[in-house]
């Protein structure tokens, strides 16, 4: 029996979801986790595209069986869909265009998959959700009791005494769907979300990728190739070659929490402001808090050195 969580992922596959599919599936291959789904939501990319790099990224891992991947919503609830073309490249993978994958995606939609498994595993799975939050609020409005079902929800989004990344104050994957991340944060089920706050300071810089490119494993190599395109597209934010594997901090403290820092708050999104769309808003007052939501377990710093180097060792051991 595998050890650690049973994980359904719903991504926009994207650079750093891609390196987190690496690591999730390290994680398999060491018996300390289990996969048993990848939905995909547009996001960095459409989801179609995004489920066939998932599945190109599943098969370079050796990945060939045993994980479904499910298309899920091409837009958000209430807005235009928008791309990230620039961070990720036209192809979500760094412009690297690489062949057809073998697989192909199920017929299941995302948001049915997440409601099927849920209910044929109550209380095992931790939702890894490192993409607009739409399949995820889908799957809420399809039924009224998945929050009773499901073990954790692993969020990566949102900002609170950081700068936003797609607007001054808001973060990418909330700012994509804010009406979705607002019904995941009002459900009744324990969520960790993991913010900017805690992922910028974990940006990976030469040392970390030049001895990721030293390797010569295909693994290791097809992940120095799709990193290639970020750095160039972080070099701006951070002043000097690097990268932000945001989605990838997200699983790991789904793995093991203790290598966080977090606060726990309620959560709400902005769904109003003209300025503020999409922004998180936390509620940090010391008197007794007038929101009934549930509080969010909020990262707000990790153990940097122990994510860099646990994501580098289990990229380059595929
Ligand atoms: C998030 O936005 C996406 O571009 C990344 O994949 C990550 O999930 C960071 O704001
Ligand atoms: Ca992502």
């Amino acid at each position: 029996m595998s050890k650690g969580p049973t994980f359904l992922y719903d991504c926009d596959t994207g650079i750093d979801d891609a390196i987190t599919l690496l690591y999730l599936a390290s994680l398999v291959r060491a018996g300390e986790a289990e996969l048993v789904g990848v939905g995909t939501v547009h996001g960095n990319i459409d989801p179609l595209t995004g489920a066939l790099n998932t599945l190109r990224v599943l098969e370079a891992a050796g990945m060939t069986e045993g994980v479904p991947v499910a298309v899920g919503a091409p837009r958000p609830m209430a807005q235009d869909v928008h791309y990230a073309l620039d961070w990720h490249g036209t192809d979500g993978l760094g412009d690297t265009h690489l062949p057809d994958p073998a697989g192909r995606p199920v017929a299941e939609s995302a948001p049915a998959q997440i409601v099927r498994l849920a209910r044929e595993m109550p209380g095992e799975l931790t939702l890894l959700a490192t993409g607009p939050l739409t399949n995820l609020g889908a799957a809420l409005l399809l039924d009224g009791e998945l929050p009773s079902l499901v073990r954790e929800v692993v969020v990566m989004g949102g900002a609170f005494d950081h700068p936003g990344n797609i607007t001054t104050h808001a973060e990418a994957n909330i700012w994509h769907d804010p009406e979705a991340a607002d019904l995941v944060f009002a459900a009744d089920w324990p969520v960790v979300l993991v913010p900017l706050d805690a992922t910028h300071p974990t940006a990976v810089h030469d040392d970390w990728l030049d001895r990721l490119g030293a390797h010569d494993g295909e693994v290791a190599q097809f992940a120095a190739r799709i990193l290639k395109f970020y750095e160039v597209a972080y070099t701006p934010t951070l002043k000097r070659r690097g990268a932000v594997i945001h989605d990838a901090l997200a699983a790991m403290l789904a793995v093991d929490p203790g290598l966080g820092e977090y606060v726990h708050r309620p959560v709400r999104v902005e769904l109003r402001g003209e300025l503020t769309r999409g922004t998180t808003v936390w509620d940090a007052r010391s008197l007794p808090a007038e929101d009934v939501r549930r509080p969010v377990k909020v990262a707000v710093g990790s153990d940097v050195a122990a994510f860099q180097e646990r994501l580098l060792t289990a990229v380059v051991s595929l």
